[in-house]
């Protein structure tokens, strides 16, 4: 197995019905053969992320706008302490189905929270460790809505609200046109050319940023 040092870590991100979780699947398929490697996902990876995720997806209590961001946070700082940095310090790759990103587009451009702050308790929740690589999967909002119904997914609380869905299209886009650890990927194409494509580039951002170990 091959070690990088302080690992690497890569978060996959976009509105819901992208295809992030069938992508992480095969990402971790094509990398675990030669990289210590974890899958893992926000919100829910940890004991104390299993009870947030219930309160935030199924809102059986009142949560304010500000609350529900706090607890997404609460949520990674645990992912964080408890899982990824772990991981990364003993030189593995993490993937992550969603991060800092969603929160930023969901809780930021969705519900018009301050963005500067979201980013300042996200980088404090991930002791300032931020994605090597994100890979964006682009897919407009009317798009991922059919996806939902034809696979008889039920929407989630956050979900079903269709105005907020709209906006977060925008927000992605916005947030990740002047960023430079960011791939844009079109989540139309099929699953097997997304994977491929996405192979590619992880193979070539792991080889341009990795100092191996032994
Ligand atoms: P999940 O079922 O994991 O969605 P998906 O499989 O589509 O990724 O539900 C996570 C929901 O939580 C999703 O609607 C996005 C939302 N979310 C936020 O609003 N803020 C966040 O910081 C995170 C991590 C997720």
């Amino acid at each position: 197995m091959k070690t990088i040092t302080n690992g690497f870590l890569i978060a996959l991100e976009g509105i819901d019905g992208t295809g992030k979780t069938t992508l992480c699947a095969a990402l971790a398929q094509a990398f675990s053969t030669t990289y210590k490697l974890i899958t893992t996902k926000e919100p829910g990876a940890t004991e104390l992320g299993k009870l947030l995720r219930h309160t935030l997806l199924h809102k059986e209590v009142p949560v304010c706008d500000k609350a529900e961001f706090l607890l997404f946070a609460t949520d990674r700082a645990q992912h964080f302490n408890q899982v990824v940095l772990p991981h990364l310090q003993a030189g593995g790759i993490v993937i992550s189905d969603r991060m800092a990103d969603s929160s930023l587009v969901y809780q930021g451009y969705g519900r018009s929270l301050d963005l500067n702050t979201l980013q300042m308790i996200n980088d404090w929740a991930m002791n300032g460790r931020n994605p090597d690589l994100v890979l964006y999967l682009q897919l407009p909002a009317a798009v991922a809505y059919q996806r939902m119904k034809a696979r008889n997914i039920p929407l989630n609380a956050i979900e079903q609200e269709t105005a907020l869905m709209h906006r977060l299209t925008e927000g992605f886009d916005a947030l990740v046109a002047p960023r430079d650890n960011v791939v844009t990927l079109d989540a139309q194409m099929s699953k097997e050319e997304l994977a491929e494509h996405a192979i590619t580039i992880v193979t070539e951002k792991i080889k341009a940023h990795a100092v191996y170990a032994q």
